[in-house]
């Protein structure tokens, strides 16, 4: 498979899960946190999806298309080895859906750099809340959820935030 392909499936696949995660959580209540803006493309996908909820936005170094930059209210910038924690003393578990998709740029090392995150997901997810993150998260209180049939296997990950 060339690369161009192999990108193309990945954001069909990233498209096809936010779609099906929105949908699971469309009439519940709770917050919408996006982990990672980068170029703000999933975060203005979401929007889209979920017009009206609240969808706070963390990241390191905000720097995205300016179309798709959040209200400063909803930007949390900074290290979210830092901002996570601070968030759920603020707020507690809150959060209904939960898109993690930080990065460190070699997805083989995010499961390694990022190992304090899935206990900070856990912590701000309420019982029941929809996880989904471009690599495995690994935490007793996750249970993996199968994703809808189009998404190849081990390309993204479900969660849901147990009791
Ligand atoms: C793959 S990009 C996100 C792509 C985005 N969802 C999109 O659709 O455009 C990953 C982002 O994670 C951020 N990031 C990496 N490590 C971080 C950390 N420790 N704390 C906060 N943000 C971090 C980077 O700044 C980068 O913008």
């Amino acid at each position: 498979m060339s690369r161009l392909d192999s990108f193309i499936r990945r954001l069909e696949a990233q498209r096809a899960v936010l779609n099906w995660a929105a949908a699971m959580i469309r009439d519940r209540g709770g917050l919408v946190l996006e982990l990672g803006l980068g170029n703000g493309r999933t975060y203005d996908h979401l929007r889209e999806l979920l017009s009206g909820r609240e969808i706070h936005v963390f990241d390191l170094e905000p720097k995205p298309n300016p179309f798709s930059m959040p209200p400063a209210q909803f930007l949390v910038v900074g290290d979210m080895a830092k901002t996570l924690p601070a968030f759920v003393e603020q707020h507690g578990a809150a959060a209904v859906l939960i898109h993690v998709d930080v990065t460190v740029g070699v997805p083989e090392q995010d499961a390694a750099a990022f190992v304090w995150l899935p206990a900070h997901v856990a912590a701000l997810a309420m019982t029941g809340a929809i996880i989904v993150s471009g690599w495995a998260l690994e935490h007793d209180k996750l249970e993996p959820l199968a994703l809808p049939d189009e998404v190849p296997e081990g390309r993204y990950f479900a969660y849901r935030r147990a009791a």
